[in-house]
């Protein structure tokens, strides 16, 4: 039996790796949408979206909208500064209200972990995670995994090292739980302060030295130092944590083989990444931005009840689950 997406996506952590592995097949037909001159496919007509981004976002809410309209549906952008919840309605109350309207999915930013598990218990329609605070992003590590498969044409094998923030990093944490369900192996590095307590436990191995980490890996997925939290003391100093963490070009020069890099976004240069490198021969991070759209159409698609086998029709002119029309 063709595995199928339960009604929300909250995590990797819950899904099966038959279920990762039906997103990223998915994408893939999806791809090419993006590269037309006319970006559109009716495949969601008659659906209506709700964006609705509680926290600062640049890639993943303009990847939501951009997947949403290239699929046809009706999409509106709800953020918390200028909506209700300024006058202290509450995510329930503030999700009903568009229920009411008769909307179909919510794609939810929040800076609160499990904030889209609790919608997605209450409300009927679909619900998307585009980051919950320190929880999850899948959708992030699923284009992540749609990277890596083009650039290395499999995950299973792969050496994939995790540097940088990761106690803060709910990418980390999607990240780990892809990458380990398709069969990599999975390493973190970075000092010990931004790194969770008992992480060994997950089936990650730890670097304590970058040098380490770049003997070993086939790709680094560097983080973001979460500068907004470092005033709670987790680093001496930003220019201490570049020195000994950071992913420079001179160290790289070492590696035994050239390494794929990533970055989640949004980049601080010259904070956790050398310029060269996040521009250099063997970065992903931009081709990491243009899968998200087609990640996001496959995860939308799917939820909207989608059949996969006909994601190749749908971008021809088909509506979910049907033949092209
Ligand atoms: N990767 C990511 O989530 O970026 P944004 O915060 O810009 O959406």
């Amino acid at each position: 039996m063709t595995a199928a997406l339960d009604k929300d996506l909250v995590g990797l952590a819950p899904l099966s790796a038959e279920q990762i592995r039906l997103i990223l097949d998915t994408a893939e037909p999806f791809k090419e949408v993006s590269e037309r001159p006319i970006k559109k496919v009716p495949a969601l007509r008659g659906k209506t979206i709700v964006n609705l981004f509680f926290e600062a976002s640049t890639r993943t809410r303009i990847s939501f909208e951009f997947a949403e309209k290239r699929l046809s549906a009706d999409t509106v952008n709800v953020a918390a500064s200028g909506s209700a919840v300024q006058k202290g309605e509450t995510l329930v109350d503030t999700a009903r209200n568009l229920e009411a309207m008769r909307i179909d999915m919510v794609v939810i930013r929040h800076p609160s972990s499990g904030a889209a598990e609790f919608l997605g218990r209450r409300i009927r329609s679909n619900v998307v995670n585009a980051g919950d605070g320190k929880h999850e992003h899948p959708t992030q590590a699923l284009l992540d995994l749609l990277t890596l498969r083009d650039k290395f044409g499999r995950i299973e094998g792969l050496k994939v090292c995790l540097v940088g923030d990761v106690l803060h990093s709910r990418v980390a944490r999607s990240d780990i739980w892809g990458l380990l369900k398709l069969g990599a192996q999975v390493a973190v590095c970075g000092p010990r302060t931004l790194l969770p307590r008992r992480i060994e436990e997950l089936g990650v191995t730890v670097f304590e030295h970058v040098a380490d980490a770049i003997q070993w890996a086939d790709a680094l997925n560097v983080l973001r130092l979460q500068l907004e939290r470092m005033e709670a003391g987790f680093i001496p100093s930003v220019r201490e944590y570049y020195r000994v963490f950071g992913v420079t070009a001179e160290r790289l020069e070492k590696a035994p083989r050239p390494l794929t890099i990533m970055h989640p976004g949004p980049m601080n240069r010259g904070v956790e990444i050398d310029s060269r490198v996040a521009d250099g021969p063997h970065s992903v991070i931009l081709d990491q931005v243009t899968n998200g759209v087609a990640v996001r159409m496959a995860v939308l698609y799917l939820l909207a009840g989608g059949k996969p086998e006909l994601a190749d029709a749908a971008k021809r002119g088909g509506g979910p689950g049907g033949p092209p029309d």
